[in-house]
């Protein structure tokens, strides 16, 4: 057998795609091949691409566009697009971009190895199917090797809910979950290889049926792994946020003190054109109540302005949302429109007024963050470690509240360990080990 081949993955998007970018390196390493961190001695390059906002599939173009020069110094070099623009765009990618030989959805890149097959037999291959198989049970094991202490783990996809902005449930399908043993015995082998928290995941993790008691009896299993310290879950939909999960959080030491849970808007008008089946009023009860469980929990959310028919009043409403709320971390974005979902239909509000709300609403949600932060200052936190800093000494680990946290300590990565908090700055807490 020849030197290994190298694969060169870039990922764009969400936690989920950095989560298949890694199965696709498993799945390729079966097929010869090791990963490499640049694109320029690569053999093959795979873009696992996002689909949720426009600019996203643009960068995509322009990188492919940018590769022209490699394709040309390396003609074996073969260059791949997955992830949610390949499940949109399958066909159209292959006419607009000659140099493109396999595209293949988020659902079927299990049968990467084969395409990859197919594209040195010199042909190219589209798969955008959504197989009855179930990719997971068709991905060899996750490997033996020795990994950082955190992990994603992919237990649910897919969204059946329809907000009206919203490609996901055509990128990535109905909502499926995958069956809790499997999830379990992931788990297990990840935290043999050193891992100390997982991050389940899903489009509508809280969704998940794949066991019994749900997100919660699977929470619950999990907090039963022996060397597995923390457990974290995301995104989340207000209306699957059940007793059960809400009860977990006051109860399970492993669980940890953060939840994303996404409204887009404080404006029951703009929700219900959302198609959101929530209004902001019920979204306050239910943060009031999971609060209740556990006080200190940190909220976290998305929101969408400049939504079709969205006005200067409703607007307001998300302003008076957010202070309600008071958000420990967020995510702001200004409408997009998504050909093929139901708002890209209606008449579109004016870009300037959507960039000046989108700017008075991140400037209240710095503050907000700032202000949860800060209050972290003089507290014992739990903080994992997870990297060196760039000062010799420093380590750099996550809170329990997931803030980035910088020490100057003996630890090594993947130590958990208890630190006071000295100081807070824009994005990171300081603090020194007790
Ligand atoms: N335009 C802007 N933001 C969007 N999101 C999803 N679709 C769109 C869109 N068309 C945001 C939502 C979602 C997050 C992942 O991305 O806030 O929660
Ligand atoms: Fe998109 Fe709404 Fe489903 Fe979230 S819940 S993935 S925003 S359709």
């Amino acid at each position: 057998m020849g030197a290994p081949k190298k694969l060169f993955i870039k990922t764009y998007g969400c936690q989920m795609n950095v989560y298949d970018s890694e199965r696709m390196a498993e799945a390729m390493g079966g097929a010869g091949y090791v990963a490499t961190d640049t694109a320029d001695d690569a053999d093959m390059i795979l873009l696992n691409t996002c689909h949720i906002r426009e600019k996203a599939a643009e960068k995509v173009y322009s990188e492919l566009g940018r590769m022209k020069g490699l394709k040309q110094a390396n003609p074996d070099l073969k260059i791949g697009v997955a992830g949610c623009v390949a499940q949109a765009e399958g066909e159209e990618i292959l006419r607009r971009q000659p140099m493109v030989d396999l595209v293949v959805g988020p659902q079927s890149y299990h049968r990467l190895p084969e395409m990859e097959q197919q594209t040195r037999a010199g042909g190219r291959a589209l798969d955008t199917d959504f197989p009855e198989e179930d990719k997971f049970e068709h991905l060899k094991g996750r490997g033996q090797a020795k990994r950082g202490p955190t992990a994603f783990l992919t237990v649910q996809e897919g969204c059946d809910k329809f907000c009206a902005f919203c490609v996901v449930p055509y990128t990535r399908g109905a909502e499926v979950s995958r069956p809790s043993e499997r999830v379990l015995s992931e788990a297990r082998a990840l935290v043999e290889r050193g891992v100390r928290e997982v991050t389940l995941l899903g489009q509508n993790v809280n969704a998940y049926h794949g066991g019994d008691g749900g997100l919660a009896g699977l929470i619950r299993g999990l907090a039963k792994i022996d060397g597995l310290e923390r457990i974290r879950y995301t995104t989340s939909h207000p209306n699957d946020m059940d007793d059960a999960l809400i009860a977990a959080h006051g109860e399970e030491p492993k669980l940890m003190p953060y939840l994303h849970l996404p409204v887009q808007s404080g404006s029951d008008r703009v929700l219900k054109a959302m198609n959101r089946k929530h209004t902001a009023e019920s979204y306050i009860r239910l943060i009031e109540r999971i609060r209740a469980a556990r006080p200190d929990i940190l909220i976290s959310g998305d929101f969408i302005v400049g939504f079709p028919g969205e006005t200067e009043a409703d607007f307001d409403d998300t302003m008076a949302l957010v202070r309600a709320v008071e958000y420990g971390q967020c995510y702001s974005f200004k409408y997009s429109t998504r050909p093929g979902t139901p708002a890209a239909e209606r008449a579109q509000i004016d870009a300037a007024q959507a960039d000046d709300r989108l700017q008075r609403l991140q400037a209240l949600l710095r503050d907000q963050q700032r202000a949860v932060q800060d209050r972290m200052v003089g507290r014992e936190v739990n903080v994992l470690f997870e990297k060196t800093g760039r000062e010799p000494g420093q380590m750099i680990g996550k809170s329990d509240h997931l803030h980035s946290v910088f020490v100057s300590a003996d630890v090594a990565v993947g130590d958990l360990a208890r630190v006071r908090i000295t100081d807070s700055a824009p994005n990171s807490l300081a603090g020194a080990l007790i």
